[in-house]
């Protein structure tokens, strides 16, 4: 049967929410379900930035609200959630993709950086997945966890981030495994280095790194944020009913070994 590609984009009144969806890469996956008809809700811990960017999707004629929470507190992400759901119903798509990052080699990371970047991105994961489930369209809803590289390559200069997203790569098959009977799916994905976002901006903050980072990708160069919105918007699709589980890279194959590579000559 031949699929129908313009209704499998179209988001019309589908509730996205994105968790740590102020700037960079998440925000432009939110915009690009907005762009797409979907009402979308962003979280970050900024109530001013995360405001700034609502009214940016709301200036494209989407419906958006902005809500301010800590992934790292339970009941304050829980609360947006709520607040979420209820003004936009049942949740269709849920982006986790808060994050912290910064290099440092671990003899230069105090037990509280380890844990604060653990914090974020695998606990505060779990918060965001697990506070989810009562407000989750069942069947139906995609979560989308966004993890990153280093979750596959061992990486110098970054213990606290690769051992935070390896976690969540596991959280997100575990929550495949547990939800898949609700008919909630649970996929990774893995975006490369994406140019002009922070992440970016702090692992190869100079030219040389960034030319060291180009050089260890195989399609060499760096990524744009839409192209990890485009996989997000399939993997949120009908055309991807039968993917759960998986962990998806978008990196110009970078996680083939040139990831392991980011802060030689830090
Ligand atoms: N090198 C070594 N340690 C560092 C560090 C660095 N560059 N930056 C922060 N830390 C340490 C701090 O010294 C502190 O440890 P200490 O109490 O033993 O001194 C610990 O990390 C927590 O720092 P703090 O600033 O209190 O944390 P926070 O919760 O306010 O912010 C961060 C979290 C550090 C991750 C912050 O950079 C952030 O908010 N990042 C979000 C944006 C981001 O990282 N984007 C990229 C996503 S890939
Ligand atoms: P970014 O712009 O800094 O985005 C991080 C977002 O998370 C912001 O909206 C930030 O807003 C929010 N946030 C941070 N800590 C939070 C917390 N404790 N609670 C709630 N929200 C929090 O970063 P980015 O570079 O675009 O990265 C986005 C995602 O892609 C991350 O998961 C990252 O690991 C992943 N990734 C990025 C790259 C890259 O090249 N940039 C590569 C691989 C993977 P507030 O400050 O308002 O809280």
């Amino acid at each position: 049967m031949k699929p129908n590609l313009a209704d499998a984009f179209d988001f019309s009144g589908k509730h996205v929410f994105v968790a740590g969806g102020s700037s960079g890469i998440n925000l432009a996956i939110g915009e690009a379900f907005a762009r797409l008809g979907a009402r979308v809700a962003l979280a970050s811990r900024s109530p001013e930035r995360v405001e700034a960017a609502a009214a940016g999707l709301r200036d494209l004629g989407a419906e958006a609200a902005g809500f301010s929470a800590d992934v790292r507190d339970p009941e304050a992400i829980r609360a947006a959630l709520g607040g979420a759901a209820e003004r936009f119903g049942p949740i269709d798509v849920l982006i986790s993709g808060a994050a912290g990052n910064f290099l440092a080699p671990a003899t230069g990371m105090s037990a509280n950086g380890f844990r604060t970047v653990v914090d974020i991105d695998l606990n505060g994961t779990f918060n965001v997945l697990r506070g989810a489930h009562e407000f989750l369209r069942k069947p139906g809803a995609a979560i989308l966890n966004i993890s990153a590289p280093q979750s596959i390559n061992p990486t110098a200069f970054q213990a606290h981030v690769c051992a935070a997203k390896a976690g969540v790569d596991m959280v997100t098959r575990v929550g495949a495994l547990e939800w898949g009977g609700a008919g909630v799916r649970v996929n990774s994905v893995v975006p490369g280095p994406i140019d002009g976002t922070e992440g970016m901006d702090r692992l190869a903050p100079t030219e040389a790194s960034r030319k060291a980072v180009t050089d260890s990708v195989p399609l060499g160069r760096f990524g744009t944020p839409q192209e990890i919105a485009d996989c997000c918007l399939w993997l949120s699709s009908p055309m991807a009913a039968y993917v759960s589980g998986a962990i998806i890279p978008v990196d110009g194959g970078w996680s083939l070994g040139g990831a392991s590579s980011l802060g030689k000559g830090f």
